[in-house]
Order: C-alpha cells, then structure tokens, then sequence
C-alpha cells in the first residue's frame, strides 16, 4: 500500500517537473541562461553534479566555466569535516556581489551540508541572498525549483529528511567520455561514530542490477571503456544480486574495458567478492579499504565492527589471490580519547599492510554524531604533531614502494594530452598516476608503458 501511495506521488512530481522543464526550455530558447556549479568533496557528490548539469541542460541551459558570468551559480556542499564547511560559507559568501550587480542572478546551495538544520538557519541568517536551498534526496526536483523562482518570484528552501528509492533515468552530463562513474546504492547504515554520511544520504538503498547492467551498456557503446562503481558501502549492495554477482554481470559486458569500485567496507568484503576481484579479468588490481585506526580500542569506540586483526586476515587473503592488488586507505587521527599507543597501534598496522596510498584526516567533530559528545582531551597542537608523525612513517613506506616501481610495465588508459610538454598522462589497473611521452592519438586508447622514474607519490614512463 505505501509503495502505490508513493509511487503516485512521484508520478505527480514528474509531471510537475515535466511542465517546469518545458517552460523553462522555452524561457531559454527566448534568451539562453547560463549556469556553474562548484562541487565539494567526494566522487559521489562530483556524480551528484554531473546529474545536476544534466538536468540544466535538458531545461536550455548552458554552462560556464567562469563562475561571474553565470545567471545560476551553484555550490554542491560536502558535510564530512569542517573544513569542507567554512570553504563553502567562504565561497558562498564570495558570490555575494554578483547578486548585488545583478539581482537576477540566481545563488543556491545544495547536497550534504543542508541536510543539517543548523546550517538552513545559518544561511536563512546570514546569507539571505541564497534563493534556492536543496538537499540531497530532492535535486531532480531542480527545475520545478527553478520554475518557482524564476516565474513566481519564490525563494525555496526543500530539504527532505530521507529517501527510500533512487530516482532513475535522470539525464547526466558526464564530465569523462572514457570513464565513467556509475551509483549503484545510496546512503549508508553503519553509523561510525564520527561520521555525517548516514543523516546526510539517508538509509541504505541499492539500485536494481537490470538498471545498473543496462545503464553500463549503454555508457560503453558511447565509448566508455572504464567504469567505477559508487556506494558508501558497495559490498553490501542487495538490488536483486550480491554485489560479488553485480560484478560477474558487468564483466560480460562486451567492450567495457575496466571495472573498479568504491568504498568497501572490510565488515562486508566477504570471499565471494575477493575471488570475483581475483577471476574476472575487467576488475582492476586496485582496492580502497578504510581501516581508520590500527587500535582495537578506537575501532570499538568508531563503532566499525572489525578488529585489527580481523582486517590484517581480510588484507593477507587479498594479496595472496591478487598478487599485484594495490591497497589504498583511510585514516582518521585525533578520534576522542586517543591516546599515543594507538597512534603506534595505527602506525603498526601502516606497515604490515604495506598501502600504496592513503588519504588521511584530522578528526573532525560532526553535530549530531556520537562521537561528538566523547570526552576529547588532546589539544589540536597534540593532535597535529600525532598526525604529522603518523604521516611521516606512511610516506616511508608509500615512497619507497614507488621507487620499487622502476622498470614495471603498465597498462595505461590514457586520459589527457597535453600540447605544450607533449605529455600523455593516464591510470594504470592500480590506480597509479603515470606520466609519459606521447600524442593526442593515445588519448583515450590503452597503451604499455614501462617505468623509467619514479618520483615520490607518482610514475614517468615511456611507451613500448
Ligand atoms: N573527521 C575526519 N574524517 C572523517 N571522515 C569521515 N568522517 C570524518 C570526520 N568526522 C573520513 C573517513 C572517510 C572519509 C571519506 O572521510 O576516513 O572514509
Ligand atoms: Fe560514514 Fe561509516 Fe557509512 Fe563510511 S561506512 S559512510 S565512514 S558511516
């Protein structure tokens, strides 16, 4: 019964929509508009604006790369740490003047931030001039938006608290024409402790494997050759297959050259999927596997369900069925109550798993997370200095792993080309970044390239 219900409410919203996106196609065509989006954090919300400017498109619009030039300037907002949070009320409050020299420009905000009520109320304070305020589970609700500002002369602010179904055959403007990203789930129901992810994208949702499966055709008949599969946590995916069955799918795609995912979580990345990494030929050697913390005591604390040793057994299995994996990371230091033994705890596990890269943070605390009321006693200073250690023996060992790379050969999808140095510049299967000489023929085209020097955190090469 609820299901029918809604399924008549989003009828009626597309109807809606459809209206809005015909007059304003027809406002466009009397004189075209244009718009420029900034985005914020991560691939999903890069994915998030790729759908955005799809939708702008399909309503006329056209966009600019020069922020002041635009007639809809809009800023897709990451929640994840704070500092993410003031660049954004910076630039927002930087875009200020182009209202007062015009005042028909059109300043919004959307995604992760204006799912938190404390930040409507700060921009409903001090930034009256934002006219249009969506979050995260609305944004193919965009042109009706648009409509009401542009035609009735409405601000609107619409923020929903939560979704249980992913929107589908929204139109995207793909920023790659070689790569592609591809959602395969939304949201997230892990609730680590100090993390925004589950109120920002809501509860966990996976799309149906036809969906994905046809979408991927289609994207490789318009020349895509790699794809990567976005989730918070992709090994968990449940649309009808097991995420380890989603991948053998897709695998039989003909022409689609590689497959890579993210973000696993080791609770989840279970056999099945280590031996589909392992036999299917389209998965890249490469695998992004936060651990966070290396201390039993601050996993418990991060509530990430798995223990050192649990994490180093899941590692040990994928290097010994993938040989070539190459093992990338998250580490957060500075969680509330860390003491310096679980620094060394961290650093411990950094060098038995032995990563290639990782991204690392400075806690952040996150309003309404758990862990933002645990007792914290570090200082800032105490934590920058656990950090920069931290960071230091990293880079030991992701330094000299690269060094060991010389003389390797590689298969590159190339990306770019660059007329002025001449340089080619494309992905290896593990996600290396690898530099060489070559022309705009390669571009797009996969190609070997043998390590001739490796710098500190990326590859030069040549052709063979
Ligand atoms: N503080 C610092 N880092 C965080 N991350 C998530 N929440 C926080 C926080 N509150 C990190 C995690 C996650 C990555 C995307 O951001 O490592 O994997
Ligand atoms: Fe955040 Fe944890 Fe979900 Fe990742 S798995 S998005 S860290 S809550």
């Amino acid at each position: 019964m609820k299901s029918s219900v809604q399924f008549e409410i989003i009828k009626d919203s597309l109807l809606q929509q459809q209206y809005a996106i015909q007059a304003l196609r027809e406002w466009n065509m009397e004189k075209q508009h244009s718009f420029h989006i900034s985005t914020y954090g991560c691939q999903m919300n890069e994915h998030d604006s790729e759908k955005i400017a799809g939708i702008l498109l399909q309503m006329g619009f056209v966009e600019t790369h020069t922020q002041s030039q635009a007639d809809v300037i809009l800023f897709n907002t990451c929640a994840i740490r704070e500092n993410a949070e003031m660049r954004v009320y910076g630039n927002v409050g930087h875009v200020k003047h182009y209202k007062e020299k015009n005042k028909d420009v059109i300043i919004g905000i959307c995604g992760c931030m204006m799912q938190q009520p404390h930040v409507i109320e700060t921009l409903k304070k001090s930034y009256p001039y934002v006219e249009l305020i969506f979050g995260t589970h609305n944004f193919h609700q965009l042109p009706g938006y648009l409509y009401d500002i542009i035609f009735k002369n409405k601000k609107v602010i619409e923020v929903l608290k939560d979704s249980d179904y992913i929107i589908e055959d929204l139109p995207v403007s793909r920023r790659e024409k070689i790569k592609s990203y591809i959602n395969i789930m939304e949201g997230c129901n892990n609730y680590c402790t100090y993390c925004i992810v589950p109120f920002t994208r809501g509860r966990e949702r996976s799309r149906a494997y036809t969906d994905i499966v046809e979408e991927v055709k289609k994207l490789v008949e318009d020349g895509v050759m790699e794809i990567t599969l976005l989730g918070q946590n992709v090994n968990s995916y449940h649309g009808g297959c097991s995420f380890a069955e989603l991948l053998t799918k897709l695998n039989d795609i003909e022409n689609l050259h590689r497959i890579r995912f993210m973000t696993s979580h080791p609770k989840d990345l279970n056999d099945d999927v280590i031996d589909a990494m392992a036999n299917l030929d389209k998965v890249c050697e490469s695998l992004h596997l936060p651990v966070h913390s290396g201390s039993n005591r601050v996993l418990k604390k991060m509530n990430r369900s798995y223990t050192r040793e649990k994490y180093l057994d899941t590692v040990e299995k994928i290097k010994k069925k993938i040989p070539n994996i190459a093992l990338t990371t998250d580490i957060i230091i500075g969680f509330p109550g860390e003491t310096m033994q679980d620094v060394e705890d961290t650093v411990d596990l950094i060098k038995k798993v032995d990563y290639d890269s990782a991204f690392t943070f400075i806690y952040s605390a996150r309003q309404g997370t758990p862990a933002a009321k645990f007792e914290d006693d570090a200082t800032e200073e105490e934590k920058h200095r656990r950090f920069e250690y931290m960071l230091e023996e990293l880079n030991k060992g992701v330094i000299l792993k690269n060094k060991q790379r010389l003389g390797n050969i590689y298969e590159v999808l190339v990306e770019t080309y660059d007329e002025d140095t001449g340089i080619c510049e494309g992905k290896s299967r593990e996600f290396f970044r690898i530099k060489f000489k070559g022309n705009m023929d390669l571009v797009g085209k996969l190609v070997n390239v043998k390590i001739t020097n490796p710098k500190y955190f990326s590859l030069e090469g040549e052709i063979i």
